[in-house]
């Protein structure tokens, strides 16, 4: 779905996003949502703010499981994506501070692979991620998963890709004070939502964009597992779109 600006993709996508939470509302039940960090989804957040303030969009009964986080990472340091998740989304919203989860930077190697493994018994107790919206990297990466994760990997700590570190390095002030690890949400994860939306905007998206699309799958770029999924759908602006 291809639209001519970034702003009517906010719209869309929050929409979509709103929908389910009133849907799930009315039969009693929670909505169950996975979330992404970077500069794309920050649009969505904050149209998904204004149905709050304006239209009084409710989300007690809302769920979130963010994607992934550096690690190292402390949670309030300004690269952090569970900072980045409170400033853009969950201040100004009333989801109850129990119903967030986001991976944590901060849990000491030895214990990583049981931290993993809880997260992802939480997300099944919480009966699945009902939509997972995703940013793609230049790598074609979906959360953290670079080139070589595999179809049925799970929560686990990674190795950054060169070319993910670069692309953080402006953030960092330099390529030396990225982390060379984080956890994300493996590919598997992902793939078991009920409903993927990727988000692309701009130029500098197309090429990849073109060939998480069209391209053969192959982990060696993780969105084109994304061409799999029985209900998935890349939301766009036309700059995104350019290559297609
Ligand atoms: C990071 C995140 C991804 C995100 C990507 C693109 O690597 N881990 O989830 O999709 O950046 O970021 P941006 O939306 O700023 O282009």
């Amino acid at each position: 779905l291809a639209f001519e600006l970034s702003e009517e993709v906010d719209r869309y996508v929050a929409g979509q996003i709103a929908t389910l939470i009133r849907e799930k509302k009315g039969a009693g039940q929670n909505a169950v949502l996975g979330l992404a960090t970077g500069s794309t989804p920050i649009g969505v957040y904050r149209e998904l703010i204004r149905l709050h303030e304006e239209e009084g969009l409710d989300f007690t009964n809302v769920l979130t499981f963010n994607l992934d986080e550096y690690w190292p990472m402390e949670p309030d340091s300004i690269h952090s994506y569970n900072r980045f998740m409170w400033e853009n989304l969950f201040h100004h919203i009333n989801i109850p501070k129990e119903n967030v989860h986001i991976p944590d930077g901060t849990v000491p190697l030895a214990k990583v692979e049981a931290w993993c493994d809880d997260y992802e018994r939480k997300i099944q107790e919480a009966g699945g991620l009902d939509i997972q919206l995703l940013g793609i990297g230049r790598t074609g990466h979906i959360g953290f998963n670079e080139p070589g994760s595999s179809r049925n990997s799970t929560t686990r700590l990674v190795a950054l890709d060169p070319k993910t570190r670069k692309d953080a390095a402006g953030e960092f002030y330099g390529e030396e004070n990225v982390p060379m690890q984080a956890v994300t949400m493996g590919v598997n994860t992902i793939m078991n939502a009920r409903q993927i939306i990727m988000l692309a905007l701009g130029e500098h998206k197309s090429k990849i964009t073109r060939i998480a699309v069209e391209d053969e799958v192959t982990d060696q770029v993780p969105s084109t597992f994304l061409q799999k999924h029985p209900n998935s759908m890349f939301v766009i602006d036309s700059a995104a779109a350019s290559q297609l």
